[in-house]
């Protein structure tokens, strides 16, 4: 049986992921990002993630030597994580989304957060549905927020998983 394994991503890995995140820009339905990709650039940042690792972690999905999914969770100044993540096409339904998930929760709670948050698009049900079973709840939508390049505006889920629930919490 094939065993896809979940791991802190290196540098070596970096050219997979970002072919991974061009492939699935190209489905055109999924992520924030759009055509054309910036290779470079898009380089750029995903090894800056792996290299800052007290702010951030990458992490990947692997099968053998072939990376199959990645996840990105990134600290921010106020401790909230941001998580980012993607499987190949031909890998999904088969659980890799949901070891990424588990993989991510640990990496911000290591990282220090006191939430995990992300956005997803309304249509995207089976990435709402991994979120919702791994805890996350939906805190909102943002309406016609994001313009894109064919001119359609697109309203964004905005889902939360609180990891500290002991601190206190906003009083008035
Ligand atoms: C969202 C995404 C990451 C989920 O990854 P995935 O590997 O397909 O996730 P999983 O396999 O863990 O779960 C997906 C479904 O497969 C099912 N599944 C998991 N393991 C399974 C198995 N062994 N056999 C059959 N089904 C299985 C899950 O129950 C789930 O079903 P549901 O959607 O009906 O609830 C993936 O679809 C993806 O990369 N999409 C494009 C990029 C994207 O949307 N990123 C998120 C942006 S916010």
């Amino acid at each position: 049986m094939t065993h896809v394994g979940v791991r802190r991503a290196t540098p070596d890995d970096v050219d997979a992921i970002v072919e991974l995140y061009v492939a699935v820009v190209e489905e055109g339905r999924w992520l924030g990002g759009q055509l054309p990709v910036d290779r470079a650039a898009r380089r750029d940042r995903f090894l800056a993630e792996i290299d800052a690792s007290d702010k951030n972690a990458s992490l990947v999905a692997a099968v053998d030597d072939e990376v199959v999914g990645h996840a990105g969770v990134d600290l921010t100044p106020y401790d909230v994580a941001g998580l980012g993540m993607m499987v190949d096409a031909r890998w999904r339904g088969r659980g890799v989304g949901g070891d990424l998930v588990r993989a991510a929760i640990d990496a911000a709670r290591q990282l220090g957060a006191h939430k995990l948050a992300l956005q997803v698009w309304p249509h995207n049900e089976v990435a709402r549905r991994l979120y919702l079973r791994h805890g996350f709840v939906e805190e909102g939508v943002l309406r016609r927020h994001y313009p894109r390049r064919n001119g359609e505006l697109w309203d964004s889920v905005i889902m939360g998983l609180v990891l500290d629930e002991t601190s206190p919490g906003s009083s008035l």
